[in-house]
């Protein structure tokens, strides 16, 4: 398994990460959130000078934490696509001027197939898993996807949102109910506390055939609902709201990854990405393992959100196979571009 310290500084948060394969010596990540706070959401040339200033110490700190040398590493990596570019180039310039310093081979690494590896990752439950055949729902800020993954390379997207993210779905939700930012979190709690049939949003996409998502119209229905209403003048009506738009992103995001694993006919869903965090989320996810009798994997908790750890085990798994390339900050976007592709690509 190749060891490998890898860079993350595609959106808000500088990190550095040292991993045998899927196994984490030491993951730190400095966020920027707070710095992004108030503007209501990511600034990006704010981003870039901050993960300037924070990416040398971030980097020695992983390397300190993680009790090695330089010498002790197979290999370098680092986040090329999809990002920011600001934010990316500041990772990307922080590895090159690693390689050449230390002399070890440099890898770029796609941020949503590092997301895909955080689902093995760590010392808890799924340690020992090998990257097996799966379904992935990959729902961060920028991107719900779901993926038929037959192995590492072998990405066939099966649908993706049409507008919103679900995690920008929360966001711009917890924007118009002035509760901060980023909102998926804050959602996510207030929510276990109210009832999620106390209003009725919209499910979108939920009853068209395919793997589309749509998420504006929800965020449009919580905007008519307010200018209606107006804001809710009680905790109880807030708790409601909370827990009803919540309940209305996660009965579109399990019933597609449902209607997924029986087109696909796999038995692994994993679900991955900042989302992956939602508590109404996971706790549904598991009673679709029970129900439809499959195997849900989330992330730990601490892996959900953007982290190097990922993209270190991403990188050290392509490189056990033979099958790491340099870096290319101009690449393809996508997951399944013929960039990311082993033996054709699609399962
Ligand atoms: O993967 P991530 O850290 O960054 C991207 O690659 O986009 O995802 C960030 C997104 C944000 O939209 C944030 O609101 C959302 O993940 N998020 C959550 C939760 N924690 C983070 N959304 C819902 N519930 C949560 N508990
Ligand atoms: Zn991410």
């Amino acid at each position: 398994m190749a060891r490998v310290l890898a860079i993350e500084s595609s959106c808000d948060e500088t990190a550095c990460a040292v991993v045998d394969g899927s196994q984490v010596r030491a993951s730190i990540i400095a966020s920027q959130i707070e710095i992004h706070a108030r503007f209501g959401g990511v600034v990006p040339e704010l981003a870039s000078r901050h993960h300037l200033n924070a990416v040398v110490d971030v980097v020695e700190r992983a390397r300190v934490a993680a009790g090695i040398v330089w010498e002790d590493l197979d290999a370098l990596a680092v986040t090329e696509a999809p990002g920011l570019v600001g934010a990316l180039l500041v990772g990307v310039q922080m590895a090159r001027g690693l390689a050449l310093a230390t002399g070890l081979p440099l890898h770029g690494v796609h941020h949503m197939e590092g997301h895909l590896f955080s689902a093995v990752l760590g010392d808890d439950r799924q340690a020992a898993m090998p990257f097996v055949p799966h379904v992935a729902l990959l729902v961060s800020g920028g991107h719900t996807e779901l993926v038929d993954v037959a192995g590492l390379g072998r990405y066939r997207l099966l649908g993706a949102t049409r507008d919103d993210a679900a995690g920008e779905a929360f966001d711009k939700g917890a924007k118009l109910l002035g509760l901060g930012y980023p909102g998926g979190p804050i959602i996510d709690r207030l929510a276990d506390e109210g009832d999620p049939n106390a209003f009725a949003f919209p499910r979108g996409m939920l009853s068209r055939e395919g793997f589309e998502f749509s998420f504006s119209g929800l965020k449009t229905a919580l905007l008519v609902h307010l200018q209606r209403q107006g804001q809710p003048s009680t905790r109880n009506e807030l708790v409601d709201l909370c827990a009803s738009f919540r309940q209305a992103i996660v009965d579109v995001l399990i019933d597609k990854a449902r209607k997924a694993m029986i087109a696909t006919g796999r038995d692994r869903l994993h679900i991955v990405g900042g989302v992956a965090a939602n508590a109404g989320l996971r706790r549904q996810a598991d009673a679709l393992a029970s129900s439809a009798g499959i195997t849900v994997v989330t992330p730990a908790l601490r892996y959900c959100g953007d982290n190097a750890a990922m993209i270190a085990a991403a990188a050290s798994a392509r490189i056990d196979a033979g099958l790491a390339a340099g870096v290319d900050v101009q690449a393809a976007t996508a997951l399944d571009d013929p960039r990311y592709a082993v033996d054709g690509g699609a399962p």
